[in-house]
């Protein structure tokens, strides 16, 4: 089972960074001692804390107690047509996607990361086309293994954003449609976390699916590394805007749905009940 990526230390400290907070500003604002704040920086589920600074963070008081007590995951997602690979990276795991047309051999592939052996693999097993590998955005973790891929699959088109270029790739934008046989696609520009990050957002499987980088995680979202307001606004513009069934495929963690996400992702208090 994938882990979840971000618990409440770090849904915490990814919102006080992208805020500009620091623990002095943050102390001031919400009475909360820089002591208490420090224990919830390092997990430490104090309720009382939780509510006195969330709101000054622009996060959802329960959703964060929630990640603070570790106690919801999302359902876990069986969909035929695409298949999960989550690899090794430093102290953490980074995923990777295969993405088929069960109705006949064409496939595409997202992201490669750390290691892309056993998706090689699957596509031996089941015989596929490998038509065409995209990148969600180019952090290291994500492209670690692209030489082994486009080696495997010398006849497949790369693909990556206008605003993330990679030697050999063909640049997409936003609005960019895309096939996998039957499955139609599109790229979206969820930039935030990186200059240039996509989702890739395609429909006829049994459900919909969002491919989304590191833009958005189960409960927490990747962290706005070059521009939080973009990053928040961006996955709002495009993400959340997904019909509720949508499967959300995730660079970290497992997999989620923009259902639960609206009802339990810390970020986004505005969906909540
Ligand atoms: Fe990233």
């Amino acid at each position: 089972m994938i882990s979840i990526e971000d618990y409440l230390e770090d849904i915490v400290g990814k919102a006080m960074r992208g805020k500009g907070l620091s623990l002095d500003k943050l102390s001031d604002l919400s009475n909360v001692s820089k002591d208490s704040i420090t224990e919830l920086l390092e997990g430490e589920c104090n309720e009382s804390a939780i509510s006195s600074i969330a709101p000054h963070l622009d996060l959802h008081t329960a959703s964060l107690i929630r990640a603070g007590k570790k106690s919801w995951r999302p359902e876990a997602v069986i969909l035929e047509g695409v298949s999960i690979y989550n690899t090794p990276w430093n102290d953490m795991n980074v995923n990777s996607f295969l993405v088929w047309d069960p109705s006949s051999v064409s496939a595409a592939v997202f992201d490669t990361g750390t290691n892309c052996e056993e998706l090689i693999n699957e596509v031996q097993n089941r015989n596929l086309i490998i038509e065409s590998i995209f990148l969600t955005h180019t952090h290291g973790d994500h492209i670690a293994d692209l030489p082994k891929l486009v080696a495997n699959f010398p006849d497949a088109k790369l693909y990556t954003s206008s605003k993330e270029p990679v030697e050999g790739a063909n640049l997409i934008n936003c609005g960019h449609q895309f096939e996998i046989g039957i499955l139609k696609g599109t790229a979206f520009l969820t930039h935030g976390h990186s200059v240039g990050g996509l989702t890739y957002f395609i429909k006829g499987l049994d459900r919909p699916i969002a491919i989304v980088g590191d833009a958005l995680f189960a409960g927490s979202m990747g962290g706005g590394m070059v521009s939080y307001e973009d990053a928040l606004r961006t996955n709002r513009q495009h993400i959340f805007s997904l019909p509720d069934d949508t499967v959300v495929c995730p660079g970290h963690g497992p997999m989620t749905s923009i259902k639960e996400e609206k009802q339990m992702n810390p970020f986004y208090p505005e969906y909540k009940n």
